[in-house]
Order: C-alpha cells, then sequence, then structure tokens
C-alpha cells in the first residue's frame, strides 16, 4: 500500500509517499532554517505561515517524485502533535481536505511515534520489545516500546531538551540557528576535556536534565572575553561529550533492567555524531543492538510520518473528520 505523509510540526514543511511502510518512494522536506535563522530559533507565527505557502507545492513533488497519482494512494497519514499548534493545524487541514476530496483514509499520527519509525525505512518492523532513546529540539525520553502501537515511558527530561540545551549553547558561541550540527562539526577539531563541565543529573532515576549543564556551558563562554578558536571548539567537545555521557549511561542503565531485543535512537540528536558512538560502546558491552536511522532521516521528515501511519492504518485504524491538531499529544501515559 501506498501511503502519503504530511509533516508539519515545526520548521520544515515535508511530505513523503511510502510503500508498505518501509519503502522510501519520495521524500521532500523545505526547510524553514533561512526564515528562523536571524531569530536565534523557530518564530511559531512565521513557521504557520510559511508552512500555508509551502504545503501544496511540497506535496505536488512529493507524488510527482514517487511517479504516483492520488487514485494510486492508499491512505494519508499526518502528524497531529506534538509540536506547534499553528504550524500542526496547517498539515492536518491539508490532509482532511486531500482525504476528503480524494476519499482516502486518514490517520493522525505522533510526531514522536514517527521518530522511532524511521527505524523502520529500510529495515522492516521494530523488533520488540526495545528501549529507544528519543532526543529532539523538544524532548529528551526513555521510552520501552512494548508491542507494536505500545509505549511506556521510563523516563524524560525534568527541563531542556538536549537539542535546545544544544542550540542554545551554540546560538551563544555565535553558530547560528539550528546550532546542533554546527556543534557537532567543530567539536570534531576540540578537545573533550578542555572545559570542565558536570555530567548532568546523575540522580532522578531515568530522568534527565540539562538546563544546569547548558547554564555551566554559557558561563564557561562568558568568562572568556574574547575567545579563541580552540576554546570554542573545545567547548562544543566538551559539552557534547558529557550530554552524550548521561544519555547513555542511564540507556544502558534501563537496558540492563529491561532487557530489550534492541535499543533505539531516534528524533534530530540522533544524527549527533558523539551520541551515536557512545551508544555504540554501550550497546557491545551489554550485547545488545543498535538500530539508528540513516543521518537525513533523523532530523523531522514525512517518510517517518508515512511509515508510521502506513503501519496504524493496516490495523485497520482511521481517524475521522474532527481529527485536530494537539500541541502536547503524549507517546505513552
Ligand atoms: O527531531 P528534530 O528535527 O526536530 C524536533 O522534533 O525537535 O530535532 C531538531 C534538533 C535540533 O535541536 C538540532 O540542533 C538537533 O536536532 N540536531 C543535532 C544534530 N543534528 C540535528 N544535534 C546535535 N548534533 C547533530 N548532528
Ligand atoms: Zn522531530
Amino acid at each position: 500500500m501506498l501511503v502519503l505523509g504530511i509533516e508539519t510540526s515545526c520548521d520544515e514543511t515535508a511530505a513523503a509517499v511510502v510503500a508498505d511502510a518501509a519503502s522510501i518512494q519520495s521524500n521532500v522536506i523545505a526547510s524553514q532554517e533561512d526564515l528562523h535563522r536571524m531569530y536565534g530559533g523557530v518564530v511559531p507565527e512565521l513557521a504557520s505561515r510559511r508552512h500555508l505557502e509551502r504545503i501544496l507545492p511540497v506535496v505536488d513533488l512529493a507524488l510527482e517524485q514517487a511517479g504516483v497519482r492520488w487514485s494510486d494512494l492508499g491512505g494519508i497519514a499526518v502528524t497531529r502533535g506534538p509540536g506547534l499548534l499553528g504550524a500542526l493545524a496547517v498539515g492536518v487541514a491539508a490532509a482532511k481536505s486531500f482525504a476528503y476530496v480524494h476519499r482516502l483514509p486518514l490517520v493522525g499520527v505522533n510526531h514522536l511515534e514517527a521518530h522511532l519509525f524511521a527505524n523502520v525505512l529500510d529495515r522492516g518492523p521494530l523488533p520488540v520489545p526495545s528501549l529507544a532513546l528519543i532526543v529532539s529540539g523538544a524532548h529528551t525520553d526513555l521510552v520501552m516500546i512494548e508491542g507494536h502501537h505500545r509505549y511506556a515511558m521510563l523516563g524524560r527530561t525534568r527541563d531542556d531538551a538536549a537539542g535546545e540545551a544544544f542550540d542554545k549553547v551554540a546560538r551563544a558561541m555565535g553558530l547560528g540557528y539550528p546550532g546542533g550540527p554546527a556543534l557537532d562539526r567543530l567539536g570534531r577539531t576540540g578537545d573533550a576535556s578542555a572545559v570542565p563541565l558536570p555530567v548532568p543529573f546523575p540522580g532522578g532515576g531515568l530522568d534527565f536534565s540539562f538546563s544546569g549543564v547548558k547554564t555551566a556551558a554559557l558561563r564557561a563562554l562568558a568568562a572568556e572575553p574574547s575567545p579563541s578558536p580552540s576554546f570554542i571548539a573545545g567547548l562544543a567537545a566538551s559539552l557534547q561529550r558529557v550530554v552524550a555521557e548521561a544519555l547513555a549511561t542511564k540507556t544502558a542503565r534501563a537496558a540492563r533492567e529491561h532487557r530489550p531485543r534492541a535499543l533505539l535512537l531516534a528524533g534530530g540528536v540522533a544524527a549527533n555524531s558523539v551520541l551515536r558512538a557512545r551508544l555504540e560502546d554501550e550497546s557491545g558491552r551489554l550485547g545488545i543492538p543498535l538500530l539508528v536511522p540513516r543521518m537525513e532521516l533523523c532530523t523531522d521528515n514525512a517518510a517517518m510520518v508515512a511509515a508510521c501511519g502506513a503501519s496504524r492504518l493496516a490495523r485497520g485504524e482511521r481517524d475521522s473528520w474532527d481529527l485536530s491538531a494537539a500541541a502536547d499529544l503524549p507517546l505513552a501515559g
């Protein structure tokens, strides 16, 4: 079955066509980075307006690149939350209109679950039970995948998400928005023990906290009136080292308790090379395989939304015309 996915939860207007829940036929992403860069972060109202301008051409292009017509599709999947309410509403309204006009089944998808399904693309069904670490600009969650579309939340951040901490420190370092990728590149040339930062929040069970280490990094930066390139690179490397350490340590602890069949890394920060390497170490020590999506499927895209929706549609799930956007939609209780 061919499914069209639509994603507008934050600052990417995206549409994709996926076959049989796993094979990508097209994956179009119109990024708004240029629009938000001068503000140092996403401006919600501007994001919604840009989605409105782009959604139709992006969907047309996704169909064209996949070489399919509306009548070839078996359904439409759309991100309904969590995310920016106005931005989500554009995708949901578009998906409902398309589904109505073309008489296609419609399903609303949780954005965090869609990130997990980035691991299904090119690969096939998720091993169950699995332990997933979802790390994005807005979320840092440790989740047990207990069955198909059944999740249990083991831990979450109590304040900033890991990506948010990276973005805020990167912005103060003058690296622009979003800062995570720039921090990753810069850190490769730096000494990861150059700036003594604490490993964040060792207590708190399986919860995380990144606001303390963010403040410590900002203070270290402020204490250097004219920071040298080697200091900046050292700060980038040091921050990533301690954030990856906190994430990997708690993921490993949860894995020892729950003995999953696989570890899954998902969300935009899954693209981070330090975190990927650190989790590879833990995976080797635990003897539990680590699944990480292809780089371009880590950050927001609609192929993961289509894959997730296709799996739900195949189980007979359908949403009705009263489907609405939900900014705080939880993945699990
Ligand atoms: O999942 P995503 O695309 O959007 C949300 O749902 O939030 O994640 C975006 C986040 C941003 O904070 C961005 O800086 C971070 O992912 N990110 C990275 C890297 N690539 C993206 N952080 C660290 N290293 C990277 N290579
Ligand atoms: Zn995301």
